[in-house]
């Protein structure tokens, strides 16, 4: 394949393996799943992969902790399978990335089963241990920050004094990245597999490497009382992580052509963003942070209604605007509206009432602005959130395990967790692909370690979305396509416009080039209107048929309705 920096004009897919396809019959998806369907996504029209983690792991945080990087966890396959994959995909255009963990390990990996029954070993020093604090007879962590997943980000070394970091779960404790040791072993992993052809990383929690190695408490408020803060700035996007990414790079890469991408979360601001994804300079190529991903206040929304969680257009059109005007001169940048840690699209923009053509509009909306869109898996079918799933099924996950226990001690009832996680938790994108109507939707022929969506029952699945031209699915692909094409290069190259900028409901902008590209989508469940001032010259998709337009150019847009146009 060519080099050069080839995601420019990608499509990527963000892919959950243990629920996109399972080969053989246990209900957890698999390498040997995803080259079966490598077709699939062709047809689809995208170009690259990237692969949330698959290396062994106990799966306390669903492979998000790995035990062996040099081992693929048997649930998915093994190294076979993923050379098989990589030739296969290869063969086919698709690129593959590797979702990589370098922040933690899982407790059980050897470096820190070792570092636990020696204090002096070398492998003590990968992580971060310190004494706790004395509080009379009680033993208290060493500070009072809070982490991701659990109250405190310390856990007590059992029969000692000393506790271990985790910025997340208990079973994931952080490495320390200040240790060149670290940053040489983490490098060496990633440089192993690009050997083996793999072509880029995601790197995970890429934000959390640098910590305040002061570990002085927060002087945030301790809100819920329970002694601790989250407090991201003590460990999030710190001056020390661009030094520690830039000699990854330059000791993983050794030159070769690869694409990295960090999640870079959402505490930076995009001149920070811009340095770290310079073209050419930057230690990353792309960045995530989640500034367009919660705009409608859902984050954090426990006690709310679901009525109460409405878009906030103004605020969409702000965060991608802002991230455009300082990166896209200078960057490459990705456009993505969830993964595998948010709710679907579907139910956090759009509409179950009007599934396909909130789905589609969603699509167009974030297809056309510049940067390599990632489409995460499903949201090609319009898939919705778990809407009739008990709270046990959002238990698997650790982070929303702990969660649940402090809003029961917190008072809130059990309907208002339930209503809260089935709009809010991430094993709503976790649920398997539907392949067809059959039991477990053709994903497995066992029940799926995921719970299943039943909306598959009602046609949301692939070989009924195959079926029907005028899916959801058949649009992706012809969208897709245009985006392939000359159109591209407009978008690419042309200075994006926004076109009314202050209406409330609509999302509209405009790229100029040899030809003008207009999109403007109704972001509401009712009609609104548009006023029009360009000249179609041609229809490029749409999502309803005929164009509602008065004589005073007054636009009447439907319910999610959609436009892709080429104008004068
Ligand atoms: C990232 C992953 C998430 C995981 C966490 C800890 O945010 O996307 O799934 O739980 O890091 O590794």
């Amino acid at each position: 394949m060519e080099g050069g920096r080839w995601w420019q004009d990608g499509i990527g897919y963000i892919c959950y393996p243990a629920s996109f396809k399972d080969s053989d019959g246990d209900g957890v998806g698999d390498l040997k799943g995803i080259l079966a369907k490598l077709p699939y996504l062709e047809e689809l029209g995208v170009t690259f992969l990237w692969l949330c983690p698959i290396f062994d792991s106990p799966m306390e945080d669903d492979g998000y902790d790995v035990r062996d990087f040099h081992r693929i966890n048997p649930l998915f396959g093994t190294m076979e399978d993923l050379r098989l994959l990589l030739e296969e995909a290869h063969a086919r255009g698709i690129r593959i990335l590797l979702d990589l963990v370098m922040n933690h390990t899982s407790r059980e990996h050897p470096w820190f089963k070792k570092a636990l029954q020696d204090p002096m070993c070398e492998e003590r020093s990968y992580y971060i241990f310190r004494k706790g604090r004395k509080d009379g007879d009680r033993l208290l962590p060493p500070n009072n920050w809070g982490s991701f997943f659990s109250p405190s980000a310390w856990e007590r070394v059992p029969g000692t004094d000393e506790f271990y970091f985790h910025s997340f779960g208990r079973g994931m404790p952080d490495l320390d990245w200040s240790n060149e040791k670290v940053q040489d072993l983490m490098a060496g992993i990633a440089s192993s597999y690009l050997d083996m052809g793999v072509d880029g990383f995601r790197m995970d929690a890429t934000a959390h490497l640098a910590k305040d190695m002061s570990f002085a408490d927060s002087p945030l408020p301790d809100e819920d009382g329970d002694g601790y803060v989250l407090d991201p700035s003590r460990f999030s996007n710190r001056p020390e992580l661009m030094g520690y990414l830039q000699e990854f790079r330059r000791k993983a890469l050794k030159g070769r052509d690869a694409l990295l991408i960090g999640e870079v979360g959402g505490s930076i601001q995009p001149s920070e963003g811009e340095r770290m994804a310079r073209r050419g300079q930057g230690p990353l190529d792309l960045l995530f942070n989640f500034d367009t991903v919660w705009n409608n206040g859902n984050f954090g929304s426990i006690g709310k209604k679901d009525e109460e969680i409405r878009t906030d257009v103004m605020l969409l059109k702000h965060n991608f605007s802002r991230w455009y005007e300082a990166c896209h001169e200078t960057c490459d940048m990705p456009l993505y509206w969830c993964n595998h840690d948010h709710p679907r699209v579907l139910r956090q923009y759009g509409s179950r009432e009007y599934r396909k053509e909130s789905a589609k509009a969603l699509l167009l909306t974030l297809l056309f602005l510049y940067g390599t869109p990632f489409l995460f898996q499903g949201e090609e079918l319009g898939m919705d959130d778990l809407m009739d799933a008990p709270v046990g099924d959002f238990l698997h996950d650790a982070g929303t395990k702990e969660a649940v226990d402090s809003y029961r001690k917190e008072g809130y009832s059990e309907e208002e967790i339930l209503s809260f996680f089935r709009r809010t938790g991430r094993t709503n994108a976790r649920s398997p692909i539907p392949w067809d109507r059959g039991e477990w939707g053709g994903f497995s022929s066992h029940k799926p370690l995921f719970p299943m969506n039943h909306d598959h029952l009602l046609g949301v699945n692939v070989e009924d979305e195959e079926k029907d031209p005028d899916s959801v699915l058949n649009f992706y692909k012809e969208a897709i396509r245009i985006r392939k094409g000359p159109w591209g290069k407009i978008v690419r190259e042309g200075r994006l416009e926004w076109v009314d900028w202050n209406h409330q409901d609509a999302f509209a902008y405009l790229h100029r080039g040899q030809r003008n590209l207009l999109v403007i989508t109704n972001m509401r469940p009712y009609d609104v209107y548009f006023s029009f001032n360009f000249q179609i010259a041609d229809i490029l998709l749409h999502n309803y048929e005929g164009v509602l337009l008065s004589p005073e150019r007054v636009m009447r847009l439907r319910p999610f309705e959609s436009y892709l146009l080429a104008v004068r």
